[in-house]
């Protein structure tokens, strides 16, 4: 489902990969915030004013929430996705087209029996690198010591990215960033590029 603010547009008048530059009626880069959360990221456009910001999320009470804040603040140049990041990125978006993504602090689901849920995987990582521009950057953090090194270690065998350390100090970017950083706890953060 795409979601404009509050008004879904119907995908029955959109054939996939989607037109994003008709949709922001611009041509500024796409970043893609995937698991989106409660919409920080979408809200405070950390990554700069021109740019297009899609947010993916799965938890429609999260959607809506995003939503009201984004309208509330007449942001013209953000769009959220209601759904799985995955089952979207491969239809709705075209091969090279996104800019930039950010990944903060994907759920670790901690039960062993339960990491099958994880999002990012190999399979995943393979997806980013087919929609990212060349030299198109992907931002991650998580709390999560495991996970991180599971997340590192697919994007380390995924010969299209390289490790691009972040120039920038750590922003508090997302909603569980700045819960995390309350509570002390280690926050890990990469980045990749991708080159070819
Ligand atoms: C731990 S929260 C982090 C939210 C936000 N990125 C932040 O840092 O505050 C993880 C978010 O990812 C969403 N999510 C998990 N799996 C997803 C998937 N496969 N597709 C889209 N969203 C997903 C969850 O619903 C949740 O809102």
């Amino acid at each position: 489902m795409l979601l404009d603010n509050y008004n879904s547009i119907a995908n029955s008048t959109t054939t996939p990969p989607v037109d994003f530059s008709r949709i922001f009626a611009n041509s500024y880069p796409l970043h893609v915030d995937i698991g989106s959360g409660k919409g920080l990221v979408l809200l405070q456009q950390p990554f700069g004013p021109h740019l297009n910001y899609i947010g993916i999320e799965r938890r429609l009470k999260y959607i809506k929430l995003a939503s009201d804040r984004i309208e509330r603040r007449g942001l013209n140049n953000v769009r959220l996705l209601h759904g799985d990041a995955e089952q979207l990125l491969s239809p709705l978006f075209a091969a090279q087209s996104v800019a930039s993504f950010s990944l903060l602090f994907p759920d670790p689901w901690h039960k062993r029996r339960h990491q099958k849920r994880r999002l990012v995987t190999a399979r995943f990582v393979e997806l980013l690198a087919t929609k990212l521009k060349p030299n198109g950057v992907v931002m991650v953090a998580t709390d999560h010591a495991d996970y991180f090194a599971v997340i590192t270690n697919c994007f380390n065998n995924q010969e299209a990215f390289v490790f691009a350390p972040q120039q920038k100090p750590p922003l508090q970017l997302s909603h569980f960033e700045i819960k995390y950083s309350k509570q002390k706890r280690p926050i890990y953060r990469t980045a990749y590029r991708r080159v070819h």
